[in-house]
């Protein structure tokens, strides 16, 4: 909560002070005003997340500033908890009626403030969030909705007919459609269907709302795919309460979804630190080499401001960038002095060996690069393939700088590790040669804000 704008309006500088004690434990930030007029003003002009406000204050109410905050465009959002003396269910509905999100009565303040608070904070974001398509040819019908839509704290764009909602959906993604089914141009049942048909739309929450309230009419639009049917007229409310459910009920199974997909990954990277592990343990010398490169070319990516979730895959790729050595024979993988040319050919087969390893899971093929590329020289004289320049893949060539830089520095058993100046010195003579420049460049960057 702590990034939370709050206006608390309320004539009682006691009551100002008190409500502010309360909610300071959450960090939030906080304005006062002792009228409801200076209320007004303050949030027409500087977007508030909440408002707290009495119900009862002099000349003007807290009730009837709650209506007038509800009747404005620019503040009919913000959601306002409403104080009382009382817990009378009429003083209780009085504060709905106006509009409120919640009610609290003053005795209760200490207990249920900072809940309520939360609770409503929580929901508001959760509605800001959420854009509505409201498709009617009905110019009232639509500001009515979308009236009473925003007055929720969604958002919400508007089209008059199935044909328009369609072209809109090139430039928005909504999380709800509402529309009508008499239409000119494109009527709801074709819009329903042309939704339906499209695989990136398809999953769209569909509302019909229709003054046909026949059986048949509502069966035919649930059979093309729409969620609920709303006869016209309806209270907005209503649809309010309609809108958050399907969105709510959505939201619940996207986030299955992702914790679904978040279970399956964790498992892959377990399976994938153990199979780095089980290489790694046959060979003492290189034990810890794919940690390092993974760290140097994720810090590298950090500094060149690569975004997250690729970050996150070059750590995957460069772990396993030698992954295919576990296809290498022992006497060769592990022998103490150079390798002969059939040795060597043998050993130079592991980049492809590890691209076939990883090419059966599918989440993994963006990384594949790093593995299969990770040898090629940027002047076209590595392999497996002899690639050359930027056909090799970026990732593949910021893992060569890391991967040269940390095998020289390495104890090998036929030669001891090499101090840090010296593999500067040596990764700068084979910039442009064996390594891209611009990764050479990126690397002393990183290496630079190391020590
Ligand atoms: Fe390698």
């Amino acid at each position: 909560m702590s990034k939370h704008k709050i206006l608390i309006v309320d004539n009682s500088a006691k009551m100002r002070k008190n409500i502010k004690g309360l909610l300071e434990i959450g960090g939030i930030h906080i304005t006062e005003a002792s009228d409801t007029d200076a209320g007004f003003t303050l949030a027409l002009n500087e977007g508030f997340d909440l408002i707290i406000t009495d119900n009862n204050i002099p000349e003007m109410d807290g009730l009837s500033f709650c209506r007038k905050l509800k009747i404005n465009q620019s503040t009919r959002g913000i959601p306002v908890i409403m104080l009382g003396v009382s817990e009378t269910d009429e003083e209780i509905n009085r504060g709905f009626v106006s509009g409120a999100a919640a009610y609290i009565s003053k005795e209760n303040i200490k207990g249920s403030l900072h809940k309520t608070v939360s609770e409503v904070l929580h929901k508001s974001l959760f509605r800001r969030e959420r854009l509505v398509m409201v498709v009617d040819d009905s110019a009232m019908v639509c500001k009515l909705v979308e009236t009473g839509l925003t007055e929720a704290g969604f958002q919400v764009v508007t089209a008059e007919n199935g044909k328009k909602a369609l072209n809109l959906l090139k430039r928005y993604r909504p999380d709800l459609i509402i529309s009508d089914i008499d239409m000119p141009e494109m009527n709801g049942f074709a819009f329903c269907e042309a939704i339906h048909k499209d695989p990136e739309l398809a999953t769209i929450p569909f509302i019909v709302m229709s003054a046909n309230s026949t059986r048949s009419h509502m069966n035919r639009m649930l059979q093309r795919g729409a969620e609920a049917y709303i006869v016209k007229p309806f209270n907005t409310d209503q649809l309010v309460i309609l809108v958050e459910k399907l969105l709510s009920d959505q939201f619940l199974l996207l986030l299955k979804e992702k914790e679904r997909l978040d279970a399956e990954r964790n498992i892959m990277l377990a399976s994938i630190t153990s199979l780095v592990a089980a290489l790694e343990a046959r060979d003492k010398y290189t034990r810890g080499h794919s940690d390092a490169v993974s760290d140097i070319v994720s810090g590298m990516a950090e500094i060149a401001g690569v975004g997250k979730e690729d970050i996150e895959l070059i750590k995957i790729g460069t772990k396993l960038h030698d992954i295919g050595k576990i296809g290498v024979r022992d006497l060769i993988l592990l022998k103490p002095s150079n390798l002969n040319p059939e040795e060597f050919e043998h050993i130079k087969r592991h980049p492809l060996i590890g691209a076939t390893i990883l090419r059966p899971i599918e989440s993994l093929s963006s990384i594949i690069p790093i593995i299969k590329s990770h040898h090629e020289r940027f002047d076209g004289k590595g392999y497996p393939h002899a690639i050359k320049g930027e056909e090799i893949h970026l990732w593949a060539r910021m893992t060569a700088v890391a991967d040269t830089y940390h095998a020289l520095t390495s104890n090998r058993p036929y030669r001891p590790g090499m101090q840090k100046g010296k593999a500067l010195e040596i990764i700068d003579d084979i910039k442009g040669t064996q390594l891209c420049p611009d990764c050479v460049e990126l690397f002393l960057r990183w290496v630079s804000k190391q020590y």
